[in-house]
């Protein structure tokens, strides 16, 4: 487990224990049963940095990357991932040839998607994963136009043009495992996987899962599952059922060294609009980072931070590059080390407490992380959930 009070050099930094992520993965991996795991990277995996992080969870057992768009695809590619890569985001008129050359599955939602895909193929058929509209109303054929979609499909791999490889949805409600939503979701599934056998297409692959579905809804596994969140040590059921208990290990902790610590008088107000007064004479304490760092605005005179083995809290607005901390009467100098969020273990917050403060969810925490925050990765062996 990360010791988040090992000296730090830089004026801040997200430091991700690569240890927490093989951990994670080969828990997912174990309640995946049969099925085949995907780790899921978009965005820069969840924030984490898309290729450490591919890299560990190949490691630890997945046997799919996860990506949302080609750009993130074809870097995985190009960083040296040899391995099935699946991506499901393109618009019309993306080089969609330079994914099917580098051997990348894609996704289908529509019949021209079919077409665009079939004509970018040159030496080697297309792999294609069929997309139904379960309920959820983003990418997906809708039912009454899944029938369209696989003819579409299957005539193009009649034609040696794509293979189809997969049907596939994404589940709106798996984070209220007991919400009548996944279950209607499940049978619309059902429902155009019989519709697509009856036309003759039963691919090796139909995929339903992400991180609420792999954790509490087996049901939801089929042949492949597909969990985010949960690859990073994050609970994708809030409060409910928090990381810990799941057995993760959060994989990021945020610090930065105090920049400044100073005493103000009672009366004292504290950063833009002077929002938060200091009812005492008060130790307050500078942190080098803010929502240009990708800290939310919203969680200003709420989020916790831990300085000194104490749990404190930012006072004042969250500015661009820097928030102010409210060390009561602590002792503290400039260059202390402040711990924003952890895995939580050492009584640092968590993600989930800076969500709660920003009433907003983990993945945002962790994933608006911003570039100027430099990540550092360490290998901390053996994580134990
Ligand atoms: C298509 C798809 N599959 C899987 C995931 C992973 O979801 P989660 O992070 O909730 O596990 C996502 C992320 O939202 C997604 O868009």
């Amino acid at each position: 487990m990360y010791d988040p009070l090992e000296p730090l050099t830089a004026r801040a930094e997200a430091v991700v224990d690569l240890a927490a992520i093989r951990h994670n993965v080969a828990t997912l991996r174990a309640r995946a049963g049969t099925a085949q795991l995907m780790t899921v990277v978009k965005a820069d995996g969840y924030g984490h940095g898309m290729v450490p992080v591919a890299r560990a969870a190949r490691e630890a057992g997945a046997d799919w990357i996860g990506a949302a768009v080609l750009e993130e695809a074809l870097a995985l590619r190009a960083a040296g991932d040899t391995g099935p890569i699946f991506c499901w985001l393109t618009t019309p008129g993306e080089p969609l040839e330079q994914a099917i050359a580098a051997g990348i599955d894609l996704s289908a939602s529509a019949p021209w998607e079919i077409s665009e895909i079939a004509a970018g193929v040159a030496d080697r058929p297309a792999r294609v994963h069929l997309k139904i509209d379960t309920g959820m109303s983003r990418g997906g054929a809708v039912p009454e136009e899944w029938p369209t979609l696989v003819r579409a499909a299957q005539a193009e791999e009649k034609a040696g043009r794509i293979e189809i490889v997969g049907i596939w949805s994404h589940l709106a409600s798996s984070d209220e495992p007991k919400s009548p939503v996944n279950e209607a979701q499940l049978a619309t599934f059902q429902s155009a996987l019989d519709v697509a056998a009856s036309l003759g297409v039963e691919p090796p692959l139909r995929h339903l899962a992400n991180s609420g579905g792999t954790l509490a809804l087996p049901e939801t596994h089929f042949d492949l599952v597909r969990p985010g969140i949960a690859t990073y040590g994050l609970s994708p059921f809030g409060d409910a059922l928090p990381s810990s208990e799941l057995g993760l290990v959060p994989a990021m902790t945020l610090r930065a060294k105090l920049a400044m610590v100073k005493r103000v008088p009672a009366g004292a107000g504290v950063s833009y609009g002077l929002t938060w007064t200091a009812p005492t004479p008060s130790t307050l304490g500078l942190i080098p980072l803010g929502y240009g760092d990708g800290l939310p605005r919203h969680a200003s005179s709420s989020a916790p931070v831990q300085v000194g083995g104490v749990r404190r809290t930012v006072v004042g607005r969250i500015c661009m590059d820097q928030c102010v901390v409210n060390l009561e009467d602590d002792a503290a100098a400039a260059g202390d080390t402040a711990v924003l969020f952890g895995s939580g273990v050492n009584g640092e917050p968590t993600a989930d407490d800076w969500a709660e403060a920003a009433q907003t969810i983990n993945y945002e925490i962790v994933t608006r992380l911003g570039a100027r925050v430099p990540r550092r990765y360490v290998d901390t062996g053996e994580a134990t959930g």
